[in-house]
């Protein structure tokens, strides 16, 4: 790992605020280095105000949409519609709200069965990356949250998807709701270039420092270490309330 941060606001609208503000710039700079920007974004409900907020200025006109892709770290297997997907409720909050076409956009396919959507999703982003089999993709950015269970994407405590290390992407049935579900693998996320955590709420507090301070690795959260890249934890006062220091 490069660097980790930790980054405390005062309540979830400047977390929010905060974090489109590292969108913005981390979009910039690899736009000045690479041509585009390509992000993995999370599920659940902590980003979503931020995903609003990217549609707003001063955030809207600083990020290249034009050569923006977007991805998703997982996903729940229910339709678009349905108030639980994950690519649903970015699509209402940002991706209808911004200049970007359907071919820049990489939900994950629903329309097979979970292990036949997670190979599809691997082929494209290996399509997408075009690396070589022995290469894992880099994104530029993913987006993270957690749960109280100390799960991130959909890697939930003690399932066998914390120990793959060949797959990208793999099926796994778990979590709130409990449905079938598509998730990125640990190898994967851990390649990205940066990776940041968005923690909002009371709620949060107790697993998020287990996840920070514990001595042992005991929550899937505490299994993302960036190879190369940088983490930021992103969190508000009240998620970092039982924290020392
Ligand atoms: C999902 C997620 C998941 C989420 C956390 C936090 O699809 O369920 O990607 O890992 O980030 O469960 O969810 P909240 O933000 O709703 O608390």
């Amino acid at each position: 790992m490069k660097e980790m941060t930790i980054i405390t606001e005062p309540d979830e609208v400047s977390l929010a605020h905060r974090g489109a503000a590292i969108f913005s710039r981390i979009a910039a700079e690899r736009l000045a280095l690479r041509g585009r920007f390509v992000v993995a974004l999370s599920g659940g409900s902590t980003p979503r105000p931020m995903h609003r907020m990217l549609c707003e200025e001063p955030y809207f006109s600083t990020i290249p949409w034009s050569r923006t892709h977007i991805f998703w770290v997982d996903e729940r297997c229910v339709p678009a519609d349905d108030l639980a997907s994950n690519y649903g409720a970015a699509r209402a909050d940002l991706l209808d709200r911004v200049p970007v076409l359907p071919d820049q956009v990489h939900p994950m396919p629903m329309d097979f069965s979970p292990e036949e959507a997670a190979a599809a999703y691997q082929e494209e982003l290996v399509r997408f990356f075009q690396s070589p089999p022995s290469k894992i993709p880099v994104f530029d950015l993913i987006i993270l949250g957690i749960g109280t269970d100390g799960h991130t994407a959909s890697l939930f405590p003690g399932q066998s998807a914390l120990r793959e290390q060949k797959r990208l992407v793999v099926p796994v049935r778990g979590g709130d709701p409990l449905v079938d579900r598509l998730t990125m693998t640990l190898p994967l996320l851990n390649n990205a270039g940066e990776i940041v955590f968005l923690v909002s709420g009371k709620k949060k507090a107790p697993i998020l420092k287990s996840i920070i301070e514990g001595a042992s690795v005991q929550y899937p959260a505490q299994m993302i270490r960036p190879v190369h890249g940088n983490l930021t934890w992103l969190l508000d006062r009240e998620a970092a309330s039982q924290r020392h220091g």
